[in-house]
């Protein structure tokens, strides 16, 4: 079966199961081609709450789905593919964050959306990447402690000063793997090019960027410039879809060490298996929480989205 063919079965299982597909702008060309929905994870949390069918898949990162079945409980929500999950995610778990807080009680505790959900009941507000400075603007509180992510830590730190926040040494090893040597030679041979990175990125390379910002944020940068060419300091996939929308400009990638290998776990033939499994021919992994724990880890999506929206 050709890319096409398998797009078309694709459309037609999705209609037969009356099921939407949320995408995250990381995936290949041809899954975002096929999806109802596409985005960074911000985006992506906001869509899953107004589907308007019964099942979800989603073509993602498991803390992603995860997330989709909070914020949409009553629907069947599944993961197109069942190992793709994110290491930034697994790196802390909920009694270290337990203890930290026992011994600091008076820090708000901020987590980056990429934490699994057990985790998240023990925090007091999520972020995204796009909502992070907005939101710990708008806490009451100027003490912070914010998880895991050190280098979006620090990005946000630095954007808001006026506030004393504590950070923890996790972080993506994807955007982290960038050096300031990837960037300078990146700039030698495109010099007319602005350098767009992700806030994953670490300090010394967000520093030297021109933008810095969500996926979204980046795309959105470079759609709006009158500038013709660009380093994209993030996932492969984003210099690869902004060459598609924007024909006329030039995308780089910083480094092409940034291929998440997570993201890149799903593929178009995954998406075909999921649909046949959901409507009953085949597997589908989906993603079963109880209801307590929606329940207490929804809290601070749901405060997420009350002070970022
Ligand atoms: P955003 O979608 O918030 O830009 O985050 C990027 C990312 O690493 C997703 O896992
Ligand atoms: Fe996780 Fe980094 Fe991959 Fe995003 S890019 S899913 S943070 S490993």
């Amino acid at each position: 079966m050709t890319v096409y063919q398998l797009q078309q079965e694709i459309l037609r299982l999705k209609k037969e199961t009356n099921t939407a597909v949320l995408a995250h702008s990381y995936q290949a060309r041809e899954i975002v081609e096929i999806a109802d929905f596409t985005g960074d994870s911000y985006k992506l949390s906001v869509d899953a709450m107004n589907v308007n069918a019964d099942n979800i898949l989603f073509c993602g990162v498991h803390f992603m789905a995860e997330t989709a079945k909070m914020l949409s409980p009553d629907k069947r929500v599944f993961l197109a593919n069942k190992l793709a999950g994110c290491p930034m995610a697994e790196q802390m778990d909920a009694d270290i964050i337990s203890q930290i807080k026992a011994a600091e009680p008076d820090r708000t505790v901020v987590a980056y959306i990429n934490t699994t959900a057990s985790l998240k009941t023990v925090c007091d507000v999520c972020v995204t990447s796009s909502s992070a400075v907005k939101i710990v603007k708008a806490i009451e509180n100027d003490r912070i402690l914010f998880i895991p992510d050190c280098n979006l830590g620090d990005y946000v730190k630095k954007n808001v000063p006026e506030k004393d926040i504590k950070l923890l040494q996790g972080g993506c090893p994807v955007h982290a793997s960038v050096t300031v040597r990837d960037l300078e030679a990146a700039k030698a041979e495109h010099p007319e090019a602005l350098v767009l990175v992700h806030p994953e990125c670490v300090p010394a390379v967000t520093e030297r960027a021109d933008y810095a910002g969500s996926t979204s944020g980046i795309m959105n940068f470079a759609k709006q410039s009158a500038n013709r060419e660009f380093i994209i300091g993030t996932e492969l996939s984003i210099a690869e879809h902004l060459q598609y929308e924007c024909p006329d400009k030039k995308f780089y990638p910083l480094s092409k060490k940034i291929l998440c290998p997570n993201m890149k776990l799903t593929t178009l033939p995954d998406v075909y298996s999921a649909l046949k499994g959901i409507g009953g021919t085949g597997e589908a992994f989906e993603i079963l929480m109880d209801d307590q724990l929606i329940i207490s880890a929804r809290k601070c999506i749901d405060e997420m989205i009350r002070l970022g929206g």
